[in-house]
């Protein structure tokens, strides 16, 4: 394989290509100026400016009152209409919540976009691959190590072991449609459960409880569950009956999950993704980002997004105190806006699903060129904008054998009769045509985030293209 690094070419052509490329910008800025004519060097600016007109107005249609106000081709600011109700009192900086939200698009469409192509489970290989990922890293994904490094690798294997895969279990594409579901209290006052339960995989997250009681609301299929830390405790109750759902673990691993672990027969991973500073935060974010990096289309139900909310209520509990409820909804709708997730609720339920004033995949798809090559260019990259661009560490596949994918070996006896490698061991063959054609297309090459949200900090591990999967 030769990656497209450009750093292979001689130095001296660089420099040159680079000095050739900047008087091209300069003649365009010089003629685009004086005769207001496009030359191919500001073609972006025009295709991301079209995006925002067709994101203010999906914002528009499908808003509730939110508006979208286009500061620039990147930038765009959602404001709530006047009389919202900001109940919510930051006690830190003494404020309420503000009715204004200034986004990046140019940024969040690169984020966002990027979700569809990773993988989002911690994995040996990432591991093995990441400069100090076993020292360094490893260490701060165990609760209780009683050191902030892995002085001891053994030790921090015994930790990490039981839920880790040699490689990716899951892949991009792997499905069509499916549903996350939140646990807010709304999810009762509408009847989502068939539609919910017709989608290819369905993602849940803590203690969402799943049975004939709530069926009609939230629906029975059960495929993977987000948890955090703190909820292992209830999880062996809570999993009961339901062996092949894979439970994902958000935070850190420890003793008492460990413990959990091995008395079930489900299969568990940790997650492995961002953090996201600003913007919405908590479980239904880290449900969205794994959701992408297997599915094309993601529909979310229970999240507590729509106008009016002053706490977070939940459908088989007493309600909780919310936050940042308008900084939360106004996120969810630029979301929306962005093709990233179409959004489910009891204000939106009489209405006749028709997804056409949401930016279509194509426009998304030109928009988010555009804001690679703009992004590159301020850089003062040009060129090698391939599926690669953002690989700063590359890793091989390790000599794994044959195995189970899990690092699970002694956990055979308790998972014989479940079906919870049902997808670890997917021949390539039997995945869905997307799936295939995309891991031919990245030759064979998984993604995986570093820290923070960075976009060109990914490490990037090689498998061998054939009988893979
Ligand atoms: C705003 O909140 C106050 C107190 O919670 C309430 O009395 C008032 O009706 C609300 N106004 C609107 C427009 O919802
Ligand atoms: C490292 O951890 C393992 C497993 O807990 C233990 O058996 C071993 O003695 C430790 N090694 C050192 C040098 O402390
Ligand atoms: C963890 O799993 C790997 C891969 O199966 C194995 O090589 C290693 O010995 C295991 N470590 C411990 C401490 O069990
Ligand atoms: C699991 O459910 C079965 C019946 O559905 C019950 O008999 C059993 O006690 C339950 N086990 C646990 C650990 O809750
Ligand atoms: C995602 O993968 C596709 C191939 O399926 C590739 O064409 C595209 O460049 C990738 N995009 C990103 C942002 O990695």
């Amino acid at each position: 394989m030769t990656r497209p690094r450009f750093s292979r070419k001689p130095a001296l052509v660089r420099l040159l290509s680079v000095a050739a490329l900047f008087s091209i910008i300069l003649i365009a800025i010089q003629s685009s100026f004086f005769t207001g004519s496009w030359t191919p060097v500001n073609l972006d600016i025009p295709i991301l400016s079209h995006f925002q007109s067709s994101l203010q107005q999906c914002v528009a249609n499908r808003g509730l009152g939110l508006t979208a106000h286009i500061i620039d081709h990147c930038n765009v600011i959602l404001k709530f209409p006047q009389g919202t109700n900001s109940t919510w009192y930051n006690e830190q900086f003494k404020i309420f919540e503000p009715m204004e939200y200034k986004y990046d698009v140019c940024e969040a469409i690169l984020l966002w976009e990027q979700y569809r192509n990773m993988t989002t489970v911690l994995t040996r290989e990432y591991l093995d691959s990441r400069p100090d990922g076993w020292f360094d890293y490893a260490a701060k994904r165990i609760a209780q190590l009683g050191a902030d490094k892995c002085y001891n690798q053994t030790l921090c294997e015994e930790y990490l072991n039981l839920t880790l895969p040699a490689k990716p279990p899951f892949h991009p594409r792997q499905f069509r449609r499916c549903a996350v579901v939140g646990n807010s209290g709304d999810l009762l006052k509408t009847q989502f459960g068939e539609e919910i339960d017709s989608h290819d995989a369905v993602i849940r997250d803590n203690e969402a409880p799943v049975n004939e009681k709530y069926a009609k609301h939230v629906g029975l299929k059960r495929d993977f569950r987000l948890v955090v830390r703190g909820a292992a405790g209830n999880m062996i109750k809570i999993l009961n009956g339901s062996d092949d759902e894979v439970l994902i673990i958000k935070s850190v691993i420890h003793r008492d999950f460990n413990a959990m672990i091995k008395k079930i027969r489900n299969p568990v991973y940790l997650f492995q993704g961002i953090v996201l500073r600003r913007g919405a935060k908590g479980t239904g974010m880290k449900s969205i980002e794994l959701a992408l990096s297997m599915c094309d289309i993601v529909d979310i139900y229970g999240f507590t997004v729509d106008p009016g909310y002053t706490e977070w209520t939940r459908y088989f509990s007493t309600p909780r105190k919310g936050h940042n409820p308008l900084q939360g909804r106004a996120y969810y709708q630029l979301l929306e806006c962005l093709g990233v997730i179409r959004i489910h609720s009891p204000m939106r339920a009489k209405r006749k699903k028709d997804w056409s004033d949401v930016p279509s995949r194509e426009m998304i798809n030109n928009a988010h060129r555009a804001a690679l090559r703009l992004k590159k260019k301020q850089a003062g990259l040009e060129g090698g904008l391939g599926q690669f661009v953002n690989c700063k560490v590359w890793g091989k596949s390790g000599p794994y054998g044959t195995g189970p994918v899990s690092g699970s070996t002694d956990m055979t006896d308790t998972r014989k009769d479940s079906n919870y490698n049902r997808w670890e061991i997917m021949p390539f063959e039997s995945l869905r045509k997307e799936a295939r054609k995309h891991y031919m297309q990245m030759e064979g090459v998984s993604l995986y985030k570093m820290d923070g949200n960075k976009l060109d900090d990914l490490v990037c591990v090689k498998h061998p293209l054939k009988s893979e999967a």
